[in-house]
């Protein structure tokens, strides 16, 4: 029986990173200045980003090194393991071969801090002392608490308010690790008071807390933003992950994968794992690249491609990709980390070069998959992850009709260990599918009419 966990020694944590800005065919457009509507350089970004992350936003070289310091902190839980698993393949029945990659054994329980850890470096290399930042479903709030704590860096988390509600324990682990946490809108950003008074009861989204994060670091000259997804930066970050499965393939004697999966918020655990496989699948390789999203927020498979600003509040710069407008806030389906209307430029850009293909699911199949997971391998996955199981699973089911055996593998981006909640509502018949009717996207897309068109139509 061939291994069921692939892992590879501390030595064998890649020393650069992968840039797919070198490769890709058709490179994204620039940001706008949300202002001037021109191509921003990197002094409009010194407010919120120190220069090393502005300057490899914008690089184009393939490689671009890790630092040491960085390596140190990694080290602690890279390289992750790849599981071959043989009792999923079981449980459903394939012929076809399944590997995972396992984020969740970070110590914030996700691939987040392969990212948080850098940018933290870099912050406190360039003397800031603070860090704002928004969260989804905890996990990148967790994971820039962790890296700040190891950098030095003082921490705000505005989190977004049905998360709040619905994870408090992961509130408090972000305190533990020294941050302060507040629920999103909140009443400390002019973004966050005029939502509120918008609507009192808002249950919150990316695109609002983004902005609160957004204005407290702009306002302030000690603090920096950080981001958790989206930006050319962030996915670069996360290509550990891809890099070490294609070795860890090769050690279990795959000569080649046929379809890689992966779940997509804002596309940074997507990229990460997909991105050296696209690289192959540039040079020739045939490889089918599957995004899995929610059919409540379905950017990818929904949504045009177009200018649009990161956040609520209209506070970034405008970005060129798949959007569902700036406005859109989702319904409050469990997988917090996948309600973003927009995704990353990269992403959205191979998506239009053929060189990936997404796939949006309801959240109760989502959670059937999921318990088919846990029930077999054993790991409870965030309901995030998840999405690429609910993925990985159909993939086998159509290789099995068409009488063929693939080599798949999928991103476990995470665990699901304060996610329990959802599990109980799945569990006892309480959890409800969100139909999003065209009516809303058409109404939420009225707010990207009137800003730049990118030249590549959708
Ligand atoms: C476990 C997990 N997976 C996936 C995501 C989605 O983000 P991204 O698309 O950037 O990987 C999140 C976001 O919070 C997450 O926590």
């Amino acid at each position: 029986m061939p291994d069921t966990k692939i892992v590879l020694t501390e030595r064998e944590i890649p020393r650069s990173w992968y840039n797919i800005l070198a490769d890709i065919p058709t490179p994204p457009q620039p940001p706008l200045h949300p202002g001037t509507g021109e191509p921003i350089g990197p002094a409009d970004l010194a407010p919120l980003f120190p220069m090393d992350l502005i300057l490899q936003e914008v690089s184009t070289d393939r490689e671009v090194a890790i630092p040491e310091e960085v390596l140190d902190v990694l080290r602690l839980w890279r390289p992750t393991p790849l599981y071959r698993a043989h009792r999923l393949e079981k449980a459903i029945g394939t012929g076809s071969r399944i590997y995972y990659k396992y984020e969740g054994v970070s110590p914030a329980g996700s691939h987040k801090p392969n990212t948080a850890v850098a940018q933290a470096f870099y912050n406190a290399k360039a003397g800031r002392k603070r860090i704002a930042t928004e969260t989804g479903a905890g996990q990148w709030g967790s994971s820039m608490a962790l890296a700040c704590t190891f950098f030095g860096l003082e921490c705000k988390v505005y989190m977004v308010r049905v998360s709040y509600d619905q994870k408090p324990y992961r509130r408090m682990m972000m305190e533990t690790w020294g941050a302060s946490v507040v629920a999103s809108p909140s009443a400390d950003t002019n973004a966050g008071r005029g939502m509120l008074e918008q609507n009192p009861d808002s249950p919150g989204s990316l695109g609002i807390a983004i902005s609160e994060a957004v204005e407290d670091a702009a306002t302030r000259d000690d603090t920096s933003y950080a981001l958790g997804s989206v930006l050319n930066h962030v996915l670069l970050h996360q290509t550990v992950i891809g890099q070490e499965a294609q070795k860890q393939l090769a050690a279990a004697g795959e000569s080649g994968v046929d379809v890689v999966v992966g779940c997509v918020g804002g596309g940074s655990n997507f990229g990460g794992l997909a991105l050296p496989f696209i690289r192959d699948k540039i040079g020739g390789a045939d490889i089918e690249v599957i995004a899995c999203e929610p059919a409540a927020c379905p950017t990818l498979t929904r949504g045009p491609f177009s200018y649009d600003f990161g956040d609520t509040a209209q506070l970034t710069p405008l970005v060129p990709m798949h959007t569902l407008g700036h406005d859109f806030v989702p319904p409050g389906i469990h997988a917090g980390g996948l309600r973003y209307h927009g995704v990353a430029p990269i992403v959205s850009q191979l998506m239009l070069d053929g060189l990936l293909r997404p796939e949006a699911y309801r959240q109760t199949d989502v959670f059937g998959s999921a318990i088919t997971f846990a029930q077999s391998e054993g790991i409870v996955p965030a309901p995030e992850s998840a999405h690429a199981i609910k993925g990985t699973i159909d993939a086998a089911k159509r290789a099995d009709e068409e009488g063929v055996e693939k080599v798949i593998v999928f991103n476990l981006s995470g665990h699901g260990h304060f996610d329990m909640a959802a599990y109980d509502a799945y569990l006892h018949h309480r959890l409800e599918d969100h139909e999003l009717p065209e009516e809303e996207i058409q109404r939420a897309l009225k707010a990207i009419e009137p800003l730049p068109k990118p030249a590549v139509p959708a």
